[in-house]
C-alpha cells in the first residue's frame, strides 16, 4: 500500500507520523510546496523507525507528484489553517484554488486513488475536490465527522469519567458551527448518554463540540493537528485495511436525506472501496431542522465557490 499526504504542516505531518507507526502503508510520501520542509519532516519521522519499530518507508518531496505516483489513498491537507477571529468559511479565498491545483495533480499520477480532503472550509473544499478529481464520488470525501465526534466524545468521557474507549456517538452536518451532535444517538458502553448526563450539561456538551475547533485556535492562535490529523488517520486505515467501519464522513448526497448535490457529514460505511454505503438515519423532526440548517449553510459557501473562477 502507498499513501500520500499532501500537505507538510502541522495536521499533515500528524497524519503521515499516524499512518507509518501503525504501519498502514508499505510508503507514506509527504508532499509539500515550501522547500525542504516535506523532505525534512519525512526524514525526522523516518529517523523514529528504529525507536518506534516500523518499517513503513516515509520519503518527502517538494512539490515534485510523480514521487506519488500509484497512491492507494491521498490525504490533502493544503491551504491555509484559521487564525483567532476568522471563520473556516474565510478561508475559502485561498484554500480553494490550492485545493483545485493538489487534485489535478494527484488524479494525473494516481487515477485510481480514494482521496480524502482534510482542507478547511471542509465541505466546500471536498466538493471542489470532486468537482476537479471527475471521478466517482465514492473515492472523494472528507474527513470533518471522526474528528468533531471524537471531541465530543472526549467531552463526554471527561465528564463521566470514564473511558473514551466506551463513547460511541454519530454527529451529522457541516464541519462548522451549524454540526449535528446527535445525542439520540450517543451511547456509553450501550447506555444511552441520556440516562446518564442531564439535557442540560449535554446541551453545553454539544455547544462546546460544536465550537471545538475554534476553542483551540484561541489557546493556539492556529488550528488543532493532533486530533485531526489521528482522525485522518483513521479513515487511511478504515481504507487500506477494508474494515468497513461506519464512521460520520462527510460525502456527496444523491438522494440520501432527501438532499442532492451536496457534501455534507453523514454516516458511511468505509472499506477498500471508499465510501461503501451511505446509512440513513431515521432523524426526528428536531434533528432534522438542524441538519437541514446545516446543509443551507454549507450551500451558502458552495455558492462562494460556484462563483470563484477557479
Ligand atoms: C478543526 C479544524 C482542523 O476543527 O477544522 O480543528
Amino acid at each position: 500500500m502507498k499513501v500520500t499526504v499532501v500537505g507538510a504542516g502541522n495536521v499533515g505531518a500528524t497524519c503521515a507520523n499516524v499512518v507509518a507507526h501503525k504501519e498502514l502503508a508499505n510508503e507514506v510520501v509527504l508532499v509539500d510546496i515550501k522547500e525542504g520542509l516535506a523532505e525534512g519532516k519525512a526524514l525526522d519521522m523516518w529517523e523514529t523507525s528504529p525507536i518506534n519499530l516500523y518499517d513503513t518507508r516515509i520519503t518527502g518531496s517538494t512539490n515534485d507528484y510523480s514521487k506519488t505516483a500509484n497512491s492507494d489513498v491521498v490525504v490533502i491537507t493544503s491551504g491555509l489553517p484559521r487564525k483567532p477571529g476568522m471563520s473556516r468559511d474565510d478561508l475559502i479565498a485561498t484554500n480553494a484554488g490550492i485545493v483545485k491545483s493538489v487534485t489535478e495533480n494527484i488524479i494525473k499520477h494516481s487515477p485510481n486513488s480514494k482521496i480524502i480532503i482534510v482542507s478547511n472550509p471542509l465541505d466546500v473544499m471536498t466538493y471542489c475536490a470532486y468537482l476537479t478529481a471527475k471521478i466517482d464520488s465514492s473515492r472523494v470525501f472528507g474527513m470533518a465527522g471522526i474528528l468533531d465526534t471524537a471531541r465530543y466524545r472526549s467531552f463526554i468521557a471527561e465528564e463521566l469519567n470514564t473511558s473514551p474507549k466506551d463513547i460511541q456517538a454519530v454527529l451529522m452536518g457541516g464541519h462548522g458551527d451549524t454540526m449535528v451532535p446527535l445525542p439520540r444517538y450517543t451511547t456509553v458502553a450501550g447506555i444511552p448518554v441520556t440516562e446518564l448526563i442531564g439535557e442540560k450539561r449535554l446541551d453545553e456538551i454539544v455547544e462546546r463540540t460544536k465550537k471545538g475547533g475554534g476553542e483551540l485556535v484561541n489557546l493556539m492562535g492556529t488550528s488543532a493537528w493532533y486530533a485531526p490529523g489521528a482522525a485522518a488517520a483513521q479513515m487511511v486505515e478504515a481504507i487500506v485495511r477494508d474494515q468497513k467501519r461506519i464512521f460520520p464522513v462527510c460525502a456527496l448526497l444523491n438522494g440520501e436525506y432527501g438532499m442532492e448535490n451536496i457534501y455534507l457529514g453523514v454516516p458511511v460505511v468505509l472499506g477498500k472501496e471508499g465510501i461503501e454505503k451511505i446509512i440513513e438515519l431515521d432523524l426526528n423532526s428536531d434533528e432534522r431542522k438542524l441538519l437541514d440548517e446545516s446543509a443551507t449553510a454549507v450551500r451558502e459557501v458552495m455558492a462562494v465557490l460556484d462563483g470563484m473562477d477557479l
